[in-house]
């Protein structure tokens, strides 16, 4: 071959390799389920300021079509969205037709409130199995890079040894709720088997709390708050007389549970680096699990005191027996999210307090203001 044949060879490689980068750059396609929802619809105003495209898919089932006008208002990008329940098989593969351009997937859409799943455990399973099956079955079909899966750290129970490690024991799951997140995670092992050329990673949350530092999008529990901060946000803004702490007499520096309070900004874009790490190929493994938390544990005193020194608010609460179900103690090893991830919590807890009773005061006079017109 000749110098010169050679040379143009090579420089319409470069233009190729340049049109594709280019191309992923500009037109990476993020399919978010349940990207109304809380940690939903943090992580998209993650992606789309780095400069992702989003879709969301969510049947709004325990989330708002408001939280799109806060994404948009912060992000200045409105994603694209389709109302339908995943569950829906003919609906999802119509989906999956229509969007064939998606190259990974960031499944949030699941029921999650402990409680209710002991009481509706088949609604539980249903819901969040058949949901994660249809979406694999058409990452199947159409070729998509692979799935971030979100998980619980309820996974570990009670661990043995603290801080948490990925490779602790899973342990007998206490409620439905969390016996899907197992299951999830075998099912997707078992199909990433066969399917080596799609990959997943299972992000396993701690305790994720506050909002968006606009106040624009945030927490929106239905009804009564099972978790700990949304009750201490609407006890504070006098929407319940007072919060309940569950336990004094656990074996813990004040008595009350320990846990790894993890502001959801930062979870959110642990969730970029987890795409980004699929579509440019960089897992190690075909399935990879990680611990996403602080490293740090805090008492339910500790919570409570840094809440009312970050907003200056008193908050009324007392003591009652303990809540059933309740593990003593959980806080992650997060040396593994660190170093093999490459991300890091940054955002401290009275930052992240602060956060979730700005988003509280925010939503609270906007609906107040609504419901003037
Ligand atoms: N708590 C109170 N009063 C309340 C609510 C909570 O004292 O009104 C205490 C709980 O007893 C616990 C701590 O605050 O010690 C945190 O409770 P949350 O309900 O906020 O969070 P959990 O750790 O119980 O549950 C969370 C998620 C689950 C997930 C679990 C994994 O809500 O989805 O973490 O450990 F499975």
């Amino acid at each position: 071959m000749s110098k010169s044949v050679a040379k143009i060879k090579n420089i319409k490689l470069i233009n190729i390799r340049q049109i594709l980068k280019y191309k992923h750059m500009k037109k990476t396609k993020i399919l978010v389920t349940g990207g109304t929802g809380y940690i939903g619809s943090h992580t998209v105003v993650e992606l789309q300021n780095k400069g992702f495209e989003v879709v969301i898919v969510d049947n709004l089932s325990n989330s708002h079509i408001e939280v799109l006008d806060g994404i948009t208002e912060i992000t200045g990008i409105r994603p694209t969205f389709e109302q339908f329940d995943l569950c829906d098989s003919e609906k999802t593969k119509n989906f999956f037709t229509k969007h064939n351009d998606i190259d990974a997937i960031i499944h949030f859409a699941a029921f999650k409130a402990v409680g209710e799943s002991v009481e509706k455990p088949l609604m539980y399973y249903r819901n969040n199995l058949d949901s994660l099956i249809n979406i694999l079955e058409n990452i199947q079909l159409s070729g998509i890079k692979g799935l971030v899966f979100s998980s619980s750290c309820t996974v570990y129970g009670q661990p043995d040894e603290l801080p948490v490690t990925e490779i602790a024991p899973i342990q007998k799951a206490m409620s439905p709720y969390g016996n899907t997140k197992q299951i999830a995670e075998e099912i997707i092992t078992d199909f990433i088997n066969v399917n080596p050329n799609s990959k997943a990673i299972a992000l396993r949350y701690f305790n994720p709390i506050g909002a968006h530092k606009s106040a624009k999008i945030g927490e929106l529990p239905i009804g009564v708050p099972n978790n700990l901060v949304p009750f201490i946000t609407q006890t504070a803004i006098g929407l319940r007389e007072q919060l309940s702490v569950f336990g004094n007499d656990y074996n813990t520096v004040d008595g009350t549970c320990i846990r790894d309070y993890i502001n959801v900004v930062d979870l959110a874009k642990a969730h970029v680096v987890a795409v980004e790490r699929i579509i440019e190929n960089k897992t190690k493994f075909n399935f990879e699990v990680f611990n996403l938390g602080t490293g740090n544990g805090s008492s339910v005193f500790e919570i409570i005191n840094s809440f009312e020194k970050a907003t200056n608010q008193k908050l009324n609460y007392k003591v009652v027996a303990r809540r059933a179900g309740d593990i003593e103690k959980v806080f992650a090893d997060t040396r593994f999210a660190n170093e093999e991830l490459g991300w890091k919590a940054e955002i401290s807890l009275d930052e992240t307090l602060l956060s979730a009773w700005n988003w509280e005061k925010y939503y609270r006079a906007k609906k107040s203001l609504l419901n003037k017109e």
